[in-house]
């Protein structure tokens, strides 16, 4: 008995109840659940917003008529180096789409460019580039289980060379610098026949150079994984790719 009713029953008031817990008696559940405990989820859950495209085509082609200033490019192209016959096709595509893509970052803005490990592939990535973008810094990408397809003395293992340059002055001070590009090891990824980069890769090559906000291109996207890493940086991200995969563009 507490103060409270000691008191009323002293002055002859009436003495209120004690209060009765409200929670419901505890029944065990049988296991089933009737319709109406189910909260009815709606009828079709939205799709997550995709801010970023793939747009099929050849991107000699697609760069031509490409109307936006871009703030952050990152590729992964084929990995060129000169050579002869389609070979050489295949390099002065790349180095021509290179240059034009260059033509349309903004100043001071980054293009990250994924090489074969070669001296040769790197020096012609950069050299299409010269004049435009100027290299700034390496990172690589090692493959742990790969082993390299040349038979070069003393290189045993795969990896991929990043190498970041830059349009122009250092003059913007609202871009990010990147002091997150050393390395990244992952295994590589493989969709059937095709190879593309694994999210971890993606992430790390762009996320250290990411405006968000702003416009990002990868005029070599094959499956999009870089254009979904810019996109989740926040930056409104396109792809060219001549053979998109099936319901990709
Ligand atoms: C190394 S793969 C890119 C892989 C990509 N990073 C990924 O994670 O899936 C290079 C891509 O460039 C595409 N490609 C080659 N030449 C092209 C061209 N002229 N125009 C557009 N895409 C091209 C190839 O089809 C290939 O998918």
């Amino acid at each position: 008995m507490g103060f409270r009713e000691d008191y009323r029953r002293s002055r002859g008031l009436p003495v209120e109840q004690p209060k009765r817990n409200h929670l419901p008696r505890y029944e065990p559940h049988s296991g089933r659940h009737e319709a109406a405990d189910v909260t009815p989820l709606p009828f079709e859950a939205p799709a997550p917003p995709r801010n970023w495209a793939l747009h099929e085509g050849h991107s000699l082609d697609l760069i031509q008529t490409w109307p936006h200033e871009l703030d952050l490019v990152v590729t992964d192209p084929p990995y060129a180096f000169g050579g002869s016959g389609t070979e050489h096709a295949v390099s002065a595509t790349v180095a021509t789409v290179l240059r034009e893509t260059a033509a349309r970052l903004r100043r001071g803005s980054w293009m990250v460019v994924l090489c074969a490990s070669s001296h040769r592939s790197v020096s012609y990535m950069i050299e299409a580039c010269r004049g435009l973008a100027e290299p700034v810094r390496y990172g690589f990408w090692c493959k742990p289980e790969s082993r390299t397809k040349v038979r070069t003395p003393g290189w045993g293992w795969a990896s991929v060379i990043a190498v970041a340059m830059r349009r122009g002055a250092k003059n913007r001070k609202d871009l990010p610098e990147p002091s997150q590009l050393d390395w990244v090891s992952a295994p590589v990824v493989t969709k059937g026949r095709r190879a593309q980069l694994p999210v971890s890769v993606a992430d790390w090559a762009v996320a250290p150079f990411a405006v968000p906000g702003g416009t990002f291109l990868d005029p070599f996207a094959g499956s999009g994984m870089l254009p979904m890493a810019a996109a989740r940086a926040g930056m409104v991200a396109h792809g060219f790719e001549l053979n998109p995969p099936d319901g990709a563009a």
